[in-house]
């Protein structure tokens, strides 16, 4: 979704839309504005692209200097108006982006204190708690403002305007981005610089946790406690009509930082959060009849494809062949007769995968594909697509991609086990509630940076890497090892706990350090003792693990990196952060071309 606020000196309204229009790659499925005018709240919606919100305005004219709009993906509820941003009382108008775990606890407490809601939107309970605060308990709108943030469990980036009040609006984030841009006497707000770039260049980006109370002439930033802070303006380059780092050094450390954002919006693609179930697009498998189910892809893709092997077959009990896409077209597979091939690939471009679907589809295979680019060859080809909506990406190492990917094929499993009664209704809520968690905890996860970046300032003197991890974390010692390999030109390997010992351990000393990829699931002890013959041997061991973790076997390793505690199934997607981030830091200590490695594209369309 995007976001956008205008506190101006002109009529908001076609400048709100101006922004929109530039914010309409981030989901077109409803729009809606709302502004102050003679002290009253007003706002106009409409269901589809930006054009149908435009015709009701043309119609019925909104008036006033400042306002909010807000361009919306559908996620759970219709994509009709009544579920369009901005939610609103006669208090309060609110457009938001991102996830609210906790909203369907929040209503219920506000339903019993009579609030009357009347979308199935999560986004609606902000409004309603802004109301709440400022009626019962006599607060202005920043206190009330605050107070609903803190109640708040979730990714999310939000903006408000009040009531009688004509020259205010708050912001705040937590997960999603938010750019306050400050114009002539006016006040500015969007998702990014691109959005305020026919007003102002002159961006302030908030940062996790920030706050804010705008005036047209002020600018009031608080952190998550509530204490003042000052971030620092910067020009942006964005009014070129390029998508710009949006104060990052790189595109690469922009898209590592969007994943909460952006995994939630995948996330809401599949996830209905007030029944706490998943939903499929139309004409996905019948998983009732399919016999195998065959997994390809390339690169990064294919290691999102080797994690979901696990779900797959723990969740949906499904046979899974999986081979990476220029080897599965090759083999002479004996496909079965009920057969469907998934196919996963940020660029819907790799000619590999394109090659391994057209095989796989002449073989009578049903052919599905995860794809971020939807107007791509592969999605075209396909007879189904399972939308990821990470945005664009730009940094040829793979990073927001894979996540979303991730989460994307999660999904999928769980849907394929209820779809086969092999996932009860009960394992399925728990799954949904360890899916939505994820926007929030991949957030914290990006906490650690700057722990991580004095590591990776060891790791860049190193020789070579082994990254290892058991179960749904070996996929991702194989990532690690991939991010690391691509980007700081330091030879890694990925390989499986339990095998090190059969070979690779030979080749460990002081100059090969191994990250060891634990969250607390049930392989733990046994990976830790993997950990412990690698020490035995005067290896350096960096262990990735939670809070316990890192207490039970942390505290003879060369270095920890701490990683928030998930629901084990689901700890790749939060653990791809600190693997993202190693890799990152080592190449700008080591001052490679981060976005830009040397040998390789970023969409590779030869054989
Ligand atoms: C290239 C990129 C990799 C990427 C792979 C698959 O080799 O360098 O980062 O994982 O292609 O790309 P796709 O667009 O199919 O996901």
């Amino acid at each position: 979704c995007g976001i956008i606020g205008v506190l101006g000196n002109e009529e908001a309204v076609p400048r709100i839309m101006a922004g929109l229009k530039r914010l309409e790659y981030r989901g077109y499925d409803s729009a809606g504005v709302a502004t102050v005018h003679d002290g009253r709240l007003d706002r106009r919606r409409a269901p589809g692209k930006l054009v149908n919100l435009d015709a009701v305005l043309e119609t019925a004219p909104l008036p006033g200097a400042a306002g909010i709009g807000h361009t919306r993906w559908a996620t759970h509820g219709a994509p009709n108006e009544t579920n369009a941003h901005p939610h609103a009382t006669y208090r309060a108008a609110v457009v938001h982006n991102g996830i609210i775990e906790n909203f369907a606890e929040l209503r219920r407490e506000l339903e019993e204190k009579g609030a009357v809601f009347e979308s199935e939107t999560d986004a609606e309970v902000c409004p309603q708690l802004i109301t709440y605060y400022l009626e019962n308990e006599n607060l202005t709108p920043a206190e009330a403002f605050k107070k609903a943030i803190g109640r708040m469990r979730g990714a999310f980036a939000f903006a408000a305007i009040f009531s009688g009040e004509e020259d205010l609006m708050i912001c705040g984030r937590k997960g999603s981005p938010l750019a306050i841009g400050r114009g002539d006497g006016e006040m500015f707000i969007g998702s990014d610089a691109y959005a305020l770039a026919p007003f102002t260049n002159r961006i302030t980006y908030l940062e996790e946790g920030d706050w804010a109370v705008l005036t047209r002439d002020s600018i009031d930033i608080r952190d998550e406690s509530g204490a003042k802070v000052t971030r620092a303006e910067k020009i942006s380059s964005a009014s070129q009509g390029l998508v710009d780092k949006e104060g990052h050094r790189h595109f690469m450390a922009k898209e590592i930082h969007e994943q909460p954002e952006v995994i939630a919006h995948t996330i809401s693609r599949y996830v209905d959060p007030a029944e706490m179930t998943v939903r499929l697009p139309k004409g996905a498998f019948d998983f009732k009849k399919l016999d195998r189910l065959t997994i390809s892809a390339c690169g990064t893709a294919y290691y999102a494809g080797l994690v979901s092997k696990y779900w797959f077959e723990k969740w949906a009990r499904l046979p899974i062949e999986i081979d990476v896409a220029s080897e599965l077209r090759y083999r002479d597979v004996p496909w079965t007769k009920n057969g469907g091939a998934l196919f996963i690939s940020q660029s819907g471009e790799t000619a590999d995968t394109l090659a391994a679907l057209r095989e796989a589809c002449a073989n009578g295979q049903q052919i599905a594909a995860v794809v971020n680019v939807a107007e791509s060859s592969i999605a075209r080809e396909a007879d189904v697509i399972f939308p990821m909506t990470a945005g664009p990406e730009i940094g040829v190492a793979s990073t927001k991609a894979f996540t979303c990917q991730l989460v994307s094929l999660a999904c999928i499993a769980i849907a394929a086990g209820r779809e086969r009664g092999t996932l009860s209704a009960e394992e399925e809520k728990e799954l949904v509630g360890g899916l939505l968690e994820i926007p929030r905890l991949v957030a914290e996860a990006l906490k650690q940076s700057d722990k991580i970046e004095a590591i990776a300032r060891d790791i860049a003197k190193a020789t070579g890497v082994f990254y290892i991890g058991r179960g749904v974390s070996y996929p991702m010692a194989l990532e690690g090892a991939l991010k690391l390999k691509e980007i700081s030109y330091i030879h890694a390997e990925g390989y499986a706990a339990g095998e090190l010992k059969h070979g690779p351990i030979a080749l460990i000393d002081e100059n090969l350090p191994i990250a060891v990829i634990a969250p607390m699931d049930a392989h733990f002890e046994k990976t830790v003792s993997n950990m412990q013959e690698v020490m035995a041997r005067d290896g350096k061991a960096l262990l990735i693990s939670c809070k316990d973790g890192i207490a039970a076997a942390g505290a003879r390793a060369w270095a920890s990196i701490e990683t928030p505690k998930t629901h084990p199934m689901l700890a790749p997607v939060v653990y791809a952060v600190p693997v993202q981030l190693l890799a990152y830091f080592t190449a700008t200590t080591k001052g490679t071309d981060v976005d830009q490695p040397r040998n390789l594209a970023k969409s590779v369309t030869v054989e």
